[in-house]
């Protein structure tokens, strides 16, 4: 198990589930002169560490954005070749997140993909589906806004009445509808924006934003975005119970 910063241990505010914009892959390239596709590479070595080692730490459910509704305007070139890292990581760490526990499912628009892309991603789906231990929701092709657009439209094809379209049912057409909202939502590479991720789940997800560009993403900074969050006072709109009690006593 992991050695735990104590402020995190003591509060035991470990989020359920938290969302991740792994920012920063073709910096941390360009830095070693080596082309975008070399950061992407880096970048799911950085995945899988990180997924196990938030397994570690009793987090439930981890959503990475991998490739956005947005991301079909880089150079062909590097499309391509995230496409073909798919297939390769598939290859390389299937074996190993199943070993490990950790059940994978992946939200976004397949209509899209390749046939070979769909293919792998049923493979990891289904061979991983009977496990329990953390859930990967890997996004891909995905967009916030069409997620709320792609739900609202099964929600009428399945003949729900606008009266009972609230917010309970629609959630039940949502990319992530297996998974509660994301505690924690963490984007590295310096930039301070959500992006189109995950628009509707991240209404109250507390934000962490850190300069570390996603493949040098490890433990340490692993441990700061938890021991921040442990630190938050969550409110959801309400008050601080706790602070209005020790006001009026
Ligand atoms: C953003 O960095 C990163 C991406 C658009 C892709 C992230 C994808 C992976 C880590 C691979 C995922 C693969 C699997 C199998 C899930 P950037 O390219 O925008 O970096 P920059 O801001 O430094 O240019």
């Amino acid at each position: 198990m992991s050695a735990l910063p104590a402020a995190i241990d003591s509060r035991g505010a470990i989020p359920r589930h938290v969302a991740i914009v792994m920012d920063g892959n073709g910096r941390w390239a360009k830095k070693r002169f080596m082309p975008r596709f070399f950061g992407h590479k880096a970048g799911v070595d950085a995945l899988v560490r990180t997924v196990l080692s938030c397994a570690d730490r009793g987090v439930e459910y981890v959503t990475v954005f991998a490739f956005s509704s947005e991301n079909w305007k880089r150079p062909t070139e590097e499309v391509s070749g995230l496409m073909g890292l798919v297939l390769v990581a598939v290859a390389k760490y299937l074996g190993k997140l199943a070993d490990k526990g950790v059940k994978i499912k992946i939200i976004g628009d397949r209509g899209q993909v390749s046939d070979k892309l769909r293919q792998a991603w049923e493979q990891a789906e289904s061979s991983t589906a009977h496990n329990t231990r953390i859930t990967l929701s890997v996004a891909f092709n995905y967009g916030g806004r069409w997620d709320i657009v792609q739900a609202c439209r099964h929600a009428i094809a399945d003949g729900v009445p606008p009266e009972q379209l609230d917010e309970a049912a629609l959630n039940k057409y949502m990319a992530l509808s297996h998974a509660p909202d994301p505690d924690l939502f963490i984007r590295t590479g310096g930039e301070v924006r959500i992006s189109n991720f995950l628009l509707w789940q991240a209404a109250y997800s507390e934000l962490f934003f850190s300069d570390c560009l996603w493949p040098e993403f490890g433990d340490a900074e692993l441990d700061a975005a938890l021991a921040e969050y442990a630190r938050r006072d969550r409110r959801f709109g309400g008050v601080d119970t706790a602070r209005s009690v020790a006001v009026q006593t």
